[in-house]
């Protein structure tokens, strides 16, 4: 281990270099120590894009950070949680490992991709009203006007939210987007624990609702698999929509809110895309690769193995770093361009193997239905402030404000 390599906090956002531009930092690991056994998080930091794609596509190796070693900080803060509130372990397919993630994931993904398939109008017509609310209004905050509330209501239709519940589920899912904030305050703790009971709540008493008479919804859909006999639980099915919102909210933000500052800092690639109105889809997929919402996810070895020739012990925790994946010049070519009209390998904004990225499909709908109008609907559009205000929120990287002008 190299004592001047920056390590720990100094590669989350919490720190104000590597929040500004992370993107040093992580190419003079990648450079310098590509296997890197981080001392504050107990964990192997994997930066070359081979790696990454080998750890992530590796269906032996496990996800539940409780099975890694006492040397991972993940596993000791899950712990000390656990033990202060004294709950009891509720656990998603966002953190399980076979036989349950196997059996719910395999569940829930022909229910989810059907529902994503019939929500291609539901989606545009969400974009199109917060949009047209924008109409006439010279600012705006892209954050707070698009790039935040049409993920949180396009989950909510997918679900099945009642119309009158909406503004308490945005305030919600809001709430709980703290989860990941270890800097929270006492206030927004206290606004995420109720966020949680409310929704789990909200969501019970919704699958009741839905067995009775069911509708054209996300919950109607797991009512009727449980009534056709299908092993899942009430408990199982309240975690992992919550999860949906988990992991599904703030990262369509940070894609949307990101995409739209790159294109207003980049005007040659919003050129194109004007031009090219069919390269919406390619955009979308330079935007996740260049600047992905999320900085890494997370294996645990399950047996000693060897990555890049360094040996990794059986329970050692691995953090596959995407944002550093994605800027690996062995993978791509002029990798801190922002280019939309490259052919590119893939990248790995949305994880890999066993656990890649339920919501992708959606995700991915939502942030091309934006960028296939916002710049149609303000064709003058521009930054009303140079710098970027980036959230200081480990783990992630979106903007939490982004002013813009339409004239
Ligand atoms: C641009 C937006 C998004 C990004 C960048 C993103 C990224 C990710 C990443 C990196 C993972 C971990 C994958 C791995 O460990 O290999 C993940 C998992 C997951 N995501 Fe997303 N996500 C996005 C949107 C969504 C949406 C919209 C939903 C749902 C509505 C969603 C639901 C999930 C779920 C359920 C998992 C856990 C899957 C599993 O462990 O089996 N995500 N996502």
């Amino acid at each position: 281990m190299n004592d001047d390599q920056p390590h720990g906090l100094a590669l989350t956002a919490l720190d104000p270099e590597y929040r500004a531009d992370p993107y040093p930092r992580l190419k003079h690991l990648r450079e310098t120590c590509p296997v890197y056994r981080d001392p504050y998080f107990g964990s192997v930091q994997l930066t070359r894009y081979d790696d990454v794609r080998a750890v992530l596509s590796d269906r032996s190796l496990w996800r539940d950070p409780l099975r890694a070693d006492e040397t991972s900080l993940e596993r000791r803060q899950i712990l000390a949680e656990l033990e202060a509130s004294g709950r009891p372990r509720q656990q998603s397919i966002l953190t399980s490992d076979d036989p349950d993630h196997g059996r719910i994931r395999g569940l829930l993904t022909p229910v989810l991709y059907r529902r994503f398939s019939l929500s291609r109008e539901m989606v545009a017509a969400v974009v199109d009203k917060h949009l047209n609310a924008l109409a006439g209004l010279d600012r705006f905050d892209v954050v707070e006007k698009i790039a935040t509330p049409i993920p949180i209501e396009v989950v909510a239709h997918l679900l099945g939210v009642d119309e009158d519940r909406l503004d308490e589920f945005r305030t919600w899912s809001e709430a709980i987007v703290h989860t990941f904030n270890p800097a929270r305050t006492t206030d927004q703790t206290a606004a995420m624990e109720a966020g949680f009971s409310a929704a789990a709540t909200y969501l019970a008493g919704l699958l009741e609702d839905r067995r009775r008479a069911p509708r054209e919804d996300l919950i109607s859909d797991l009512a009727g698999l449980q009534a056709s006999g299908a092993e899942l639980s009430d408990e199982e099915i309240r975690t992992n929509c919550l999860t949906l919102l988990i992991a599904g909210n703030l990262t369509t933000t940070d894609v949307i809110g990101n995409g739209v500052r790159l294109f207003l800092t980049h005007p040659t690639e919003l050129a194109k895309l004007k031009a090219n109105p069919d390269l919406v889809n390619a955009a979308v997929e330079e935007i996740l690769r260049y600047e992905p919402p999320v900085d890494a996810t997370a294996r645990v070895a399950s047996h000693d193995l060897e990555i890049g020739g360094c040996p990794i012990r059986s329970r050692e925790a691995i953090t596959p770093f995407i944002r550093a994946a994605n800027r690996d010049p062995a993978a791509f070519a002029a990798p801190d361009t922002f280019d939309i009209s490259l052919k590119r390998a893939p990248h790995v904004a949305f994880g890999g193997g066993a656990h890649i990225c339920l919501g992708a499909p959606l995700a991915r709908m939502e942030a091309q239905a934006v960028f296939s109008s916002i710049f149609n609907r303000f064709p003058d559009l521009a930054l009303a402030e140079e710098a970027a205000d980036w959230r200081p929120l480990p783990f992630f990287r979106g903007l939490q404000r982004l002013l813009v002008r339409t004239a």
